[in-house]
């Protein structure tokens, strides 16, 4: 079982990245599924075929979906929808007022993935191939299961347990309705679901693939999100240099050619080790399953598109002589980019913007940071057991 998710700046080619990969894979032989996150339906007309929001074979052992996040969004989040709009017009807050305060921010894209995990879960493909919504909002959306669990496991005990004792006080007290169990049991299931969403994309069979355009501002957007990614724990295995001109003796070509080969000597260097798999721009575009298979078999020459890549740990904790080392990969990261801050028995690292909070591990709890640095690729952090800090074993009271 193998899941690989495209994404990259808007219009460099990812739904036909995703397509022909699936299509390819099909014809090797893996049942193969292939969906779209993005509300837009370009998945259906590149592969010239009607997608619907079941998965429908497209070509044998092919199908396809698109994924119908509305619906999604009114199974998972519609009930807990209902009691906050409620609850807010109870306020006094007005309908309108009330109905923008309880729209999820990216919810559609992240309920998407609800169906993504599902199918994964379901057992019956050997591959499944997302294709996502462009860079900004695929960020946001894989960063929001982690964000969403940690308000919910911070606030929801608590809230939980206020409610069930105010219950009988508050509701005629104050005249705004508690949520009732359903609308509680509600929020746990979409909370476990998220959880579940996210080992579904962490896993070490699932991959990403960055599609890019040799051109400056699509690459250093590129190299930004392959930082991004890693900070949130997503694997990416391969860059897919798309829209590469083919020589030829055109002054407005070779102009074309010369910029490219400079970004892509680029791409290289700083994508090191992953492979750089090139797809020429062709003379028309690639539409169609026998297109697409060409397109395919093109980009991934003799390499095998498929296989699970040799695991890399995002993520490390190692003993060392006065404590522990916690490392973790942040490829392409600046220094003067990347902040870290400890709140509790959490890490919260951001890096140019994009904040993860990660729990410690328990060993770490008791620790205090004492310094970190980038090398390598990875952020390392050095943590002291707490005692350290007052010399000659006096503890913590001198
Ligand atoms: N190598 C190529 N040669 C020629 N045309 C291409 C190539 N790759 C993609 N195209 C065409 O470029 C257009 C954009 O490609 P595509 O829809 O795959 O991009 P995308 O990254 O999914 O866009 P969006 O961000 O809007 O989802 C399409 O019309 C596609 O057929
Ligand atoms: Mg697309």
């Amino acid at each position: 079982m193998r899941v690989l998710l495209f994404t990259g700046k808007g219009g460099v080619g990812k739904t036909t990245a995703a397509a022909a990969t699936a299509v390819l894979a099909a014809r090797r032989g893996l049942k193969t599924l292939v969906l779209s996150t993005d509300a837009a339906h370009s998945l259906g007309d590149t592969l010239a075929f009607e997608a619907g929001p079941e998965p429908t074979e497209c070509v044998a052992g092919l199908f396809v979906q698109q994924v119908d996040a509305e619906s999604r969004l009114t199974q998972s989040w519609g009930q807990i929808q209902g009691y906050l709009l409620s609850a807010l017009e109870a306020t006094g807050l007005d309908r309108l007022r009330a109905e923008e305060l309880t729209v999820l921010p990216g919810a559609e894209e992240v309920l998407a993935l609800l169906e993504v995990r599902d199918q994964v879960r379901s057992g019956r493909w050997d591959l499944v191939v997302v294709d996502c919504a462009p860079t900004a909002e695929t960020l946001r959306l894989l960063a929001l299961p982690e964000a969403l669990d940690w308000y919910l496991s911070k606030l929801y005990p608590i809230e939980r347990r206020v409610v069930r004792a105010l219950r009988p006080l508050l509701g005629e007290a104050v005249g705004i309705p508690l949520p009732r169990q359903p609308v509680l049991d509600a929020a746990e299931r979409l909370h476990e679901s998220l959880l579940d969403v996210q080992e579904v994309l962490q896993a070490p069979t699932t991959s990403v693939r960055l599609v890019l355009t040799p051109e400056s501002v699509v690459v250093a957007e590129a190299r930004r999100m392959l930082t991004s990614l890693a900070l949130y724990g997503y694997r990416v295995d391969a860059v897919i240099a798309n829209r590469v001109f083919p020589d030829g003796s055109d002054p407005w070509l070779a102009g074309w050619v010369a910029a490219q080969r400079e970004q892509l000597a680029e791409v290289n260097d700083s994508f090191a080790p992953l492979p750089v798999h090139r797809g020429l721009y062709r003379a028309a575009e690639p539409v169609g399953p026998s297109s697409l298979v060409g397109f395919a078999e093109a980009i991934y020459a003799d390499t095998d598109p498929f296989a699970v890549p040799a695991s890399q740990d995002l993520l490390e904790v190692e003993r060392t002589p006065g404590g522990f080392q916690m490392s973790v990969a942040l490829p392409l990261a600046q220094r003067q980019d990347v902040d870290l801050a400890r709140v509790g028995d959490d890490l919260v690292l951001s890096v140019g913007g994009r904040r993860r909070v990660m729990a410690l591990p328990s060993a770490l709890r008791r620790c205090s940071v004492a310094g970190a640095k980038l090398e390598g690729g990875r952020l390392r952090i050095a943590f002291v057991p707490d005692r350290a800090q007052w010399p000659h074993g006096q503890g913590a009271h001198p």
